[in-house]
């Protein structure tokens, strides 16, 4: 069975008050609502989140995550987070590779690589981000695109290092944009990022890989999405900052 996770990207959104205040409220709606077979996800800005862990601590399915890490362990590398220091606000998760990173950071499949394998000898899980532009997929590359982030940042893992990653597929063209990706155009997908784990990893692997889908959800389109075989969650930004939204789209399995 994979593991169904709906996990909020907070971006660069919320004061500490405001984090913690909406993270205390999705605990509290978590607990009252949610089953406890689905994971929820805060990943918040850097500074929330040892108090966002503190505020979660004793609810089950909640855990908190980074934006990023550094590929170093530790040393001079100004304004960077390493994999320990959020280990040690007791975040579990990382996102690796968000597009905003790959975009406005410049970060390449090499780094993310070293970023992944990081993570997980650390013992913190990556979500891994990858999609493809408007164009690129305009440009029906959409398929190559994508297997090749994978290619370059993942295919240097054992099968055993692998089954440990979260992968969030998340079309560019669909953040922030109001356009969400249709429910075929997200399994087509999907299908096809489990296939090429499958062949490169095995499909024992590639079964029990949870992938999310990122790119505008939210409660009105989250159960068509959540309903297709290979759409094992939600990345979801906009809608993850109210909590009653995010606690909606976990409703939606
Ligand atoms: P939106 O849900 O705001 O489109 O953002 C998606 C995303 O980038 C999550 O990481």
């Amino acid at each position: 069975m994979r593991k169904k996770i709906i996990a909020g990207n907070w971006k660069m959104n919320k004061t500490l008050s405001e984090g913690i205040a909406l993270a205390s409220e999705v605990a509290n709606m978590a607990n009252d609502e949610v089953s406890s077979d689905v994971n929820l996800i805060l990943c918040t800005p850097a500074i929330h989140l040892a108090p966002v862990s503190s505020v979660i601590k004793d609810v089950a399915n909640v855990s908190a995550a980074a934006q990023n890490i550094s590929e170093h362990e530790s040393g001079a590398y100004t304004g960077d987070i390493s994999a320990d220091m959020v280990l040690s606000t007791g975040a579990k998760y990382v996102i690796l590779g968000h597009s905003e990173r790959r975009e406005y950071h410049n970060e390449t499949n090499a780094q993310l690589a070293d970023r992944v394998k990081l993570a997980l000898d650390k013992g913190l899980t990556p979500i891994f981000c990858c999609g493809e532009s408007l164009e690129t997929r305009e440009s029906g590359e959409h398929v190559n695109f994508v297997n090749n982030q994978l290619k370059e940042s993942l295919h240097h893992l054992s099968a055993e290092e692998m089954s440990k990653v979260v992968i969030a597929y998340e079309p560019i063209w669909a953040i922030g944009t109001g356009v969400t990706a249709s429910s075929d155009q997200a399994q087509e997908m999907h299908k096809s990022i489990r296939t090429a784990l499958a062949d490169q990893f095995g499909a024992e692997v590639a079964d029990g890989i949870s992938i999310l889908y990122g790119g505008s959800m939210k409660p009105a389109n989250a159960q068509e999405l959540l309903t297709q075989p290979d759409v094992d969650g939600g990345l979801i930004g906009g809608a993850s900052l109210k909590a009653r939204d995010f606690i909606d789209i976990a409703k939606s399995y």
